[in-house]
């Protein structure tokens, strides 16, 4: 019997493709560049499955260009990308890789702390720009970031572990989410809940770990960014646009913050040029990139796409109702 043809949009990691190739037919890009979109669309004219990235849209247009589609699977936990309502319509499972990038997304909202918080951007170019004159005692001096206050905008999975992290630095961590967490895992992770405004009032760094959903989309504007303290500053792993890129810019300007590590922006690949600046850190969306959980991310996507043609049900689906049903 024929195997269903899957279009991946990337070339993916060796053992995901293992995975892959045993139960489906695979087309992989290998263009340096993401493919653009007539291609495609053209590609998934005879497709049943597609492994994509979130820099590609999974919209209404394209999921009828791709009449024998029945799966998305994102190699990503966020999936603002996949217009999981237009799936459902069509019948087509959507699927996301959620927990195996917790830690490292973690790890990475951490070094962007610690690199705002110690001017580690402007000290690694003045390492390498040949003037360095040598130590000096006021050179280059940061924020201290052990014993200070963390508060953390969403205590999902992420969040979570950042509060973890914070226990070795001393910190004092308070949190906000739309749910309270249970009282042990408050006393577990020795957080506190915050309403919002309290949380922006009290700490020295505000990380944000919130899915871009409506009612998150523009979460940090102006009024925020002027409840928090001018020594503060503001880290996101998240989504791009739930910062408003504009109203930070202004805080900066105003020093209304001290700074910002950011990870993800409003219209990725651009960056605003007010961003561009000392007391900002700025990373290429890297949050989860390291080669581990890179791997354990596609070899997700191709366990769902190889689940659901097995007839098995994809352990990570966004929209379980397309099967319920059939
Ligand atoms: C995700 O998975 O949503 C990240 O943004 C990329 O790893």
């Amino acid at each position: 019997m024929a195997k269903p043809r899957v279009f991946v949009t990337h070339p993916l990691f060796e053992p995901a493709r293992e995975i892959l190739n045993e139960g489906c037919e695979a087309e992989y890009w290998a263009q340096p560049d993401r493919p653009p979109r007539p291609e495609l669309m053209q590609r998934l004219k005879d497709k049943e499955g597609l492994i994509c990235l979130l820099t590609e849209r999974v919209s209404e247009e394209l999921l009828r260009a791709a009449p024998k589609l029945r799966i998305a699977a994102n190699v990503a936990v966020g999936f603002d990308n996949i217009d999981v309502v237009a799936c459902t319509k069509r019948g087509v499972v959507a699927t996301n890789t959620p927990g195996v990038l917790d830690e490292t997304t973690a790890d990475f909202a951490w070094t962007l702390m610690m690199a705002v918080a110690r001017r580690l951007g402007e000290g690694e170019a003045l390492a390498r720009s040949g003037i360095w004159q040598g130590w000096d005692l006021d050179q280059l001096v940061g924020t201290d970031v052990w014993g200070k206050t963390l508060g953390i905008v969403g205590f999902g999975r992420i969040g979570r572990a950042m509060a973890r992290r914070a226990s070795g630095f001393q910190m004092k961590v308070i949190y906000t989410d739309a749910v309270r967490a249970l009282v042990e895992v408050e006393k577990e992770l020795k957080a506190e809940f915050r309403e919002m405004n309290a949380l922006l009032a009290e700490s020295d760094f505000v990380s944000v770990h919130v899915p871009l959903l409506p009612e998150t989309r523009g979460l940090f504007d102006a009024p925020k960014f002027y409840r928090m303290k001018p020594t503060a500053f503001l880290i996101n792993t998240s989504r791009g646009p739930v910062v408003d890129e504009a109203a930070l810019v202004a805080a900066l300007e105003e020093k209304k913050i001290a700074g910002a590590g950011l990870d993800v922006y409003e219209n990725e690949p651009f960056i605003h040029s007010g961003l561009k600046r000392a007391n900002v850190v700025l990373a290429p969306h890297l949050a989860s990139a390291s080669l581990e959980t890179r791997t354990k991310m596609a070899c997700m996507a191709a366990q769902n796409v190889v689940a659901l043609f097995r007839g098995q049900r994809p352990p990570n689906m966004l929209n379980p109702e397309v099967l319920e049903a059939s």
